[in-house]
């Protein structure tokens, strides 16, 4: 049985150029894009993407960072996506990711830390259809 997994390349490795590279790695790794597309969020899109932080230190910051420019969105799916996604991307700090993680490859810091993945079953599928109309996933 597959599940899905919601990925954003975000604003830092979109402007330093690294989406075909993320997305190889992505697709080599065995996930399936069922969705993709490049588009930008607004604070206020970003502010509701990120409510449950919106009480941290650093919800502003994450917020002005995600909105800044440009995001590439996609919804992957692979047997255990999730899990293999986040294992994939490494640790949020890509001081702490392990070598050949995406975050350790491309990510400059905490905040700007590359690529977004889900962190539930339950949170891929709200953050898809935050994304995708049921149309625009195959
Ligand atoms: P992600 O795990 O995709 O979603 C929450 C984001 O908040 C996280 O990536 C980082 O971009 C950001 N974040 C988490 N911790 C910090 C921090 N200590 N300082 C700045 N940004 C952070």
């Amino acid at each position: 049985m597959t599940s899905i997994t919601l990925m954003m390349i975000k604003p830092d490795a979109v402007e330093n150029g690294y989406i075909g590279k993320i997305i190889e790695k992505v697709t080599s790794s065995g996930f399936k894009i069922r969705a993709l597309k490049l588009t930008q969020l607004s604070k206020q899109d970003a502010e509701r993407f990120y409510h449950v932080h919106k009480e941290r230190s650093f919800y502003p910051e994450l917020v002005n960072f995600m909105s800044r420019s440009p995001i590439v969105a996609a919804v992957l799916e692979k047997k255990n996506a999730v899990n293999d996604f986040r294992n994939l991307i490494g640790s949020t700090n890509p001081l702490e990711a392990d070598e050949g993680t995406i975050r350790k490859l491309y990510a400059t810091s905490i905040g700007e830390n590359a690529v977004h993945g889900s962190d539930s079953d339950k949170n891929a599928e709200i953050e898809a259809s935050f994304h995708f109309s049921g149309r625009e996933q195959f």
